[in-house]
């Protein structure tokens, strides 16, 4: 009977795939090793940037995300992260509701903006009534952190140093 085995296994691979994609798809097995009440960091370190780049569907009717394409409803946000606020495009114009908070988008206070933006920043232009869900938002600011000048320098294969003049 064993023997028989190993020839199978190969088509349960796949099926075990697709399930456990599945899972961490919803995010239901970190939902489960975080507990009750995650602290911010503890969701940040099992944060998803593949999920946070699906998620940010739910921004792209008015935010672009790739360097250089520029705004829409709202500002363009590649490198967004550790900017000033209301400082990311030079063009775009910001309330002066956003204007006055003032600091830097820290990952804390990206937590904050996107649980609900009218209740942090009361008269802003952002017309988006927020994120409930914390592991939602600890992956959108996974994602936010990948499309960065610094993550991009990052990734870069190495430089070739160029042939010497003979
Ligand atoms: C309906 C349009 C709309 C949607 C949807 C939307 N935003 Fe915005 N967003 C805006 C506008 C408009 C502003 C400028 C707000 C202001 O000036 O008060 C803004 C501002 C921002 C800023 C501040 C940028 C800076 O330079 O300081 C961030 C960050 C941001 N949005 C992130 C998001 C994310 C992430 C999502 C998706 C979860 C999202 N937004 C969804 C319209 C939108």
């Amino acid at each position: 009977m064993i023997h028989r085995l190993p020839p199978l296994f190969p088509l349960l691979l796949p099926t075990l795939a697709v399930f456990l994609g599945a899972c961490s798809d919803e995010g239901g097995e970190r939902r489960r090793s975080l507990g009750e009440a995650p602290r911010f960091d503890d969701l940040m370190r099992v944060a998803d940037a593949e999920r946070g780049g699906r998620l940010f569907g739910r921004c792209a009717a008015c935010h672009t995300i790739e360097r250089g394409a520029g705004d829409r409803n709202g500002p363009g946000l590649f490198d967004v992260m550790g900017k000033p606020v209301a400082g990311n495009s030079r063009r775009f114009g910001y309330t002066a509701s956003l204007r006055s908070l003032g600091g830097v988008w820290t990952p804390e206070r990206m937590d904050a903006w996107l649980t609900a933006p009218a209740a942090m920043v009361p008269g802003t232009s952002m017309h988006f009534s927020g994120l409930p869900d914390a592991l939602d938002r600890a992956d959108l600011i996974a994602f936010l952190r990948t499309r960065s000048l610094a993550a991009e320098v990052a990734t870069q294969p190495e430089r070739q140093p160029a042939p010497r003049e003979p």
